[in-house]
């Protein structure tokens, strides 16, 4: 009699099964009586070892284990978008209805709506010949994003049947001919979350994602289709960071994966997203984003498969042509989860415990990143954000390590600006881009002509402040030369007024190109004006109450559209300034 597959040793989430049929690596089980999810992760002789996706608490060897043979997919079609999954692309709404908050084990709910009709609309012609990837048509997935429909990979030929209508996903819209064979056609594919979509072409970044947050856009910009890291200590801001480029980044879509430490940091997103507005079109945030949430009392196993779940989606849409921002939060949570299951393995550890490929893993997420050409000639974007959380705020740990070694740009958040309440606390001196050169041609080309050298100006007035507050430690204010006085006030502007940036002000939240433009103009002015008149024999003591100072201070809570006649009153407020004279009362 031909053995069935069963459990033969259980080990948290880590199951080892024997006769599993046909096991081959990365296919999905059904584990135990009560069929919870697991995957294929090594093959050991006769050992089949599986993750399981859910509590394995109650597990006994003996009971049944069944190869689903495919491997663990994500479901792709319309819908997706404004949904909440978790790790493994459950509806977590729908398995809390079902379940209530204690979720269920082998609940079996499908991760997009089977029974909702969408309008589909060809926009191709019976008849046309089609590729793997080709757009055949679209659905008003949301009032602000149009779901482009797209052949499965592994198809091509002549389309027929095409006809618009009302659909379900599993509908047949379409048939491909092919030397006489007949596919059908529906609006759902599947994608392995493990393996990257494929691509035609990959560019390298030559657009900044603008932010609107201005040390960002300004000093540390990301490409789109670039990759950033967000490392910071407990509370330094990382979430802020996170919610505030979801909300505002000029991206068309947003991914958010949430690996939280605690429940409630999990509820938090679960809660506030819904209610976010969309800055662009005032309709709701969720009408672009989907949000894949994972709390600490989640089995580790959908924590790890998580952000492939996350970044398969991204790509997904980055077909259609669209620009996505991918945002993990955080993925030391994710590479916690790695260092458990490798643990479980009874793996050679690496550095800190963490398994020897976490360098590898971590490079592989990140390379799925990137401005690119896709099948169907169209170009798209993902651009991956990724917050790590290191132990101490000590990022010489593996985790943020492995992460700066791929990413390009690096926002070091830091514990004594957070401390001060300067937010974002992304430390000016630290922190760096590597896309600055690329991102050049089209600051170029899209801001000001003056607007490097007006960076590149405030840059090194916050070097140089950092130079003379060393020599302010040995001999004291008092014995600088006025003239590097200067420099520390204006130093303290740039800080106070430009890079401090309120997350919660309606307006201070988000600076356009402009804006930013506008506020860095005046603040480098003034520090020309300043200059003139310190030549004359006036002192920095003399400049501390100007007006100029007091509406710089007052410039981030300008309206964007009253920015141009502001700057002009700063322009008077500065011809005043020019007046000072040595003798001037203080
Ligand atoms: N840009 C900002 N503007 C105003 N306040 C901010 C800003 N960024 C952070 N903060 C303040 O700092 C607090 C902590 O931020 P946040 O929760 O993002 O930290 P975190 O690094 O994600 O912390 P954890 O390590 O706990 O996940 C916020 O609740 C907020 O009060
Ligand atoms: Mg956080």
């Amino acid at each position: 009699m031909e053995k069935k597959g069963s459990i033969y040793k259980v080990s948290g989430p880590v199951v080892i099964a024997r006769n599993v049929e046909n096991p081959r690596m990365y296919d999905v089980v059904k584990v135990g009586d009560i069929g919870l999810v697991g995957e294929i992760i090594k093959l050991d002789g006769e050992n089949i070892i599986i993750q399981v996706y859910e509590d394995t608490s109650g597990l006994r060897p003996g009971e049944a284990v069944k190869n689903t043979n495919r491997q663990l997919s994500v479901m792709l079609a319309p819908g997706l978008i404004g949904s909440i999954f978790d790790g493994i692309q459950r509806p977590l709404d729908k398995i809390m209805e079902q379940s209530g908050d204690f979720i269920e084990r082998g609940i079996d709910v499908s991760s997009l709506d089977m029974k909702r009709k969408w309008h589909f609309v060809p926009l191709i012609n019976n008849g046309d010949e089609i590729k793997a990837g080709s757009i055949i048509g679209e659905v008003d997935e949301t009032s602000v994003i149009k779901h482009k429909v797209m052949v499965p990979f592994g198809l091509s030929g002549k389309i027929d049947g095409l006809k618009e209508g009302d659909y379900t996903i599993t509908d047949e819209i379409a048939v491909v001919k092919n030397d006489g064979k007949k596919e059908k056609i529906s609006m759902l594919q599947y994608w392995p979350v493990r393996v990257p979509r494929p691509v035609k072409e990959k560019f390298s970044p030559k657009i900044p994602l603008i932010t609107g947050q201005r040390i960002i856009d300004t000093f540390f910009p990301v490409a789109k289709g670039g990759t950033a890291a967000v490392p910071g200590p407990f509370g330094s801001g990382k979430t802020v960071i996170q919610h505030q480029l979801a909300k505002w980044s000029d991206s068309d879509i947003i991914v958010y994966v949430g690996c939280g430490e605690r429940g409630n940091e999990m509820t938090e997103i679960l809660t506030t997203f819904p209610e976010l507005k969309d800055s662009k079109t005032g309709k709701p945030l969720m009408e672009r984003t989907i949000l894949i949430a994972n709390t600490s009392n989640m089995p580790v196993a959908a924590r790890e498969a998580s952000i492939y779940t996350g970044i398969t989606i991204a790509e997904y849409y980055r077909d259609m042509g669209y620009s996505i921002a991918l945002m993990a939060d955080s993925t030391s949570r994710w590479a916690e989860a790695l260092r458990e299951i490798s643990g479980r393995l009874e793996e050679m550890p690496g550095e800190e415990g963490y398994p020897a490929y976490l360098g590898r893993k971590v490079a592989e997420f990140y390379e799925r990143a990137g401005m690119v050409r896709v099948l169907n000639d169209s170009i798209g974007s993902v651009t991956a954000i990724g917050a790590v959380s290191p132990p101490g705020g000590d990022i010489s740990e593996p985790v943020s390590q492995n992460t700066l070694r791929v990413t390009r740009v690096f926002w070091a958040l830091d514990a004594s600006l957070a401390n001060r309440r300067h937010f974002p606390s992304i430390n000016w001196l630290n922190s760096y881009s590597l896309y600055k050169e690329e991102l050049n041609d089209w600051y170029e080309k899209n801001t000001e002509r003056e607007w490097s050298e007006l960076r590149d100006g405030a840059m090194k007035l916050l070097q140089e402040e950092n130079e003379i507050n060393e020599v302010v430690q040995l001999v004291g204010y008092d014995a600088l030369p006025e003239k590097e006085k200067e420099v520390l006030d204006i130093a303290k502007i740039i800080r106070e007024d430009y890079l401090q940036q309120s997350a919660f002000d309606d307006i201070d939240t988000y600076s356009s190109m402009k804006k930013q433009y506008w506020m860095l103009k005046s603040i480098m002015m003034m520090h020309d004006a300043e200059k003139k008149i310190l030549e004359k024999g006036v002192i920095v003591e003399q400049l501390q109450k100007t007006k100029a100072k007091e509406k710089i201070a007052r410039m981030k809570y300008v309206k964007e559209e009253n920015i141009g006649d502001y700057f002009k009153e700063i322009e008077e407020a500065l011809a005043e300034l020019e007046k000072i004279e040595p003798t001037s009362e203080i």
